[in-house]
């Protein structure tokens, strides 16, 4: 299974996928990582462990219809068998969607259908929950919508700030999506 992973930030679930694959203990191989932030830090994961890498930055472009459509040039380059989007933290229109359906899988910090959204871990935390988790889910055209594949709890403490709270979250979400690429790849 040929993967492109598109990330917008630290990428430590980008990481965990490539130690697995390294690691022998997941079957993919990683065509390629992309994102919309030049330099980000899962960038440079990427770079470091010899995959390549590309940047679409909305900023290069007219408008956000333009820059979708280029960034989806890039990724079907790479023609990959399931597009991962880990920690990226852009809307994709309907033509994206449609160009990968059923063939995208997204990670998101809550247990949806409850927080979708960017700040998934902060809304969890001021609504009062006091269970919350991660869902890794396959992308459709809503924000955070479609059908769910693996879900894991996480407990809120009395002491959680977002941080705390977002970084025990990590630590399931990386077993979660490494655990849900095995299963899709097999
Ligand atoms: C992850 O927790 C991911 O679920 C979240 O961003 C973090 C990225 O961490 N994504 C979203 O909130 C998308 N709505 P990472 O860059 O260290 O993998």
């Amino acid at each position: 299974m040929r993967i492109v992973v598109l990330v917008s930030g630290s990428g430590t679930n980008l990481q965990a996928v490539i130690d697995a694959v390294k690691a022998g203990e997941l079957d993919v191989e990683i065509a390629a990582v992309g994102s919309d932030v030049p330099g980000c830090l899962g960038l440079k994961r990427a770079a470091d462990a010899g995959i390549a890498t590309f940047t679409v930055p909305p900023a290069d472009y007219a408008s956000r219809p333009e820059w979708n459509r280029a960034l989806q040039a890039a990724v079907a380059g790479y023609a990959p068998d399931l597009v991962l989007l880990a920690g990226f933290m852009r809307i994709l229109d309907a033509e994206f969607v449609a160009a990968f359906d059923g063939r995208m899988v997204n990670t998101h910090p809550a247990l949806l259908p409850s927080f979708p959204g960017a700040h998934g871990v902060r809304d969890a935390l001021r609504h009062g929950v006091k269970v919350t988790g991660v869902t890794v889910h396959l992308v459709d055209s809503g924000v955070d919508t479609g059908p769910i594949l693996a879900q894991a709890a996480v407990p809120v403490l009395e002491s959680d700030t977002e941080e705390e709270l977002h970084e025990r979250i990590k630590v399931e979400e990386r077993k979660l999506l490494v655990e849900t690429l095995r299963k899709l790849s097999s």
